[in-house]
């Protein structure tokens, strides 16, 4: 615990400034990026890492991702290569993550990469991201600020009831755009889709040229919810239903009649940016809860990626 509680702080410079500060100290601080909040601690000091792990309650076989402020710090970290530059250029800053193999100098903690070759890095598009990465200039390993296997946090409130008194502070900069986090693209070897997110495949695609390989699962685990139960509600959650049945509060999608709308006009954008504040608010309800079917096109394909791991079985 926290001797006292979980600070508070405010997206302003003082908050940005504090922020940094204890990023330093190596304490632990949730901040909000474009996809959802993360729990951020130096990535180059084992005992601030080893802490996101003990606060999420996170198995030590799933890496991190360092978040960075710009193109040159990742190149501090990890071996460059044409496709990253392409990849870079056309989407950093922004929701897009890219494995690629480590440095010899890079010192970043083992427990960053869970003792792999590669590293996941990410330069954020938040502007509240990015002033505490220019302020801390270093690594920020951050996963989602979520206790494992949980829902993914889209506000610090959510942040709050996940983690309170188990970190040293939490930023507030209101609820994040995009939703969802961010899209995993291997590039270690061929270039592989790790987890689909917030950039979607096909312009991905696009940059590269090629086709992306996608990640076999039963594979080695390299990548990230091949843990199959992931972002789960307490409740059980049905998928591609028509109507809600018995006690079922339905997640609707598009023109229907439901308890609560991603997007009643079905835009697929605001569908990934309401995602999981929608399945925070469901979850409190303690109903169980039933989706009706989303189009698995552009953002589609990530939002049912999450609607999946959050209905399939739970390994407790
Ligand atoms: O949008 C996001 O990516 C958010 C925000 C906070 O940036 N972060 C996030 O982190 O989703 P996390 O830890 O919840 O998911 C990162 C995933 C993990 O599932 C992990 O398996 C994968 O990235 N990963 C990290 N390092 C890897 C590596 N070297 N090789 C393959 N996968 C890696
Ligand atoms: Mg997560």
């Amino acid at each position: 615990m926290i001797p006292n509680g979980t600070l508070e702080l405010s997206a302003d410079p003082t908050g940005i400034a504090q922020a940094a500060d204890l990023l330093r100290q190596g304490l632990l601080v949730a901040f909000p990026t474009e996809t959802v909040y993360g729990l951020g601690g130096d990535a180059r000091n084992g005992e601030a890492v080893a802490n996101i792990y003990a606060a999420k309650g996170r198995p030590s076989f799933n890496p991190l991702i360092a978040h960075v402020a710009s193109v040159e710090a990742a190149q501090r970290f990890v071996q460059w290569s044409d496709q990253a530059e392409a990849l870079a250029h056309a989407f950093w800053p922004g929701p897009l993550t890219l494995v690629l193999p480590l440095r010899a100098d890079h010192g970043v903690s083992s427990l960053v990469t869970a003792g792999l070759d590669t590293l996941a890095v990410r330069v954020p598009a938040h502007p509240t991201a990015r002033a505490i990465l220019t302020a801390f200039d270093g690594p920020v390993a951050a996963p989602s600020a979520n206790p494992s296997g949980q829902i993914s946090p889209t506000t610090a409130d959510h942040v709050r009831a996940g983690l309170d008194g188990r970190i040293a502070a939490i930023l507030n900069d209101g609820p994040c755009g995009v939703g969802l986090e961010s899209t995993i693209v291997g590039l270690a070897g061929e270039p592989t889709l790790l987890r689909p997110g917030g950039v979607a495949l096909d312009q991905i695609e696009h940059v590269l040229g090629t086709e992306l390989h996608h990640h076999q699962p039963g594979g080695i685990l390299t990548a990230p919810g091949q843990l199959q139960s992931h972002y789960a509600p307490d409740s059980p959650v049905r998928l591609e239903a028509d109507q809600a049945q018995g006690d079922e509060v339905l997640l609707g999608f598009g023109a229907l009649d439901c308890d609560l709308n991603l997007s009643p006009t079905g835009n697929l954008t605001e569908a990934a940016a309401n995602l999981f504040a929608a399945l925070h608010k469901l979850n409190d309800t303690g109903r169980p809860i039933a989706v009706s079917p989303i189009p698995s096109v552009g953002l589609g394909v990530a939002i049912n990626d999450r609607l999946r791991r959050a209905a399939a079985p739970r390994d407790s």
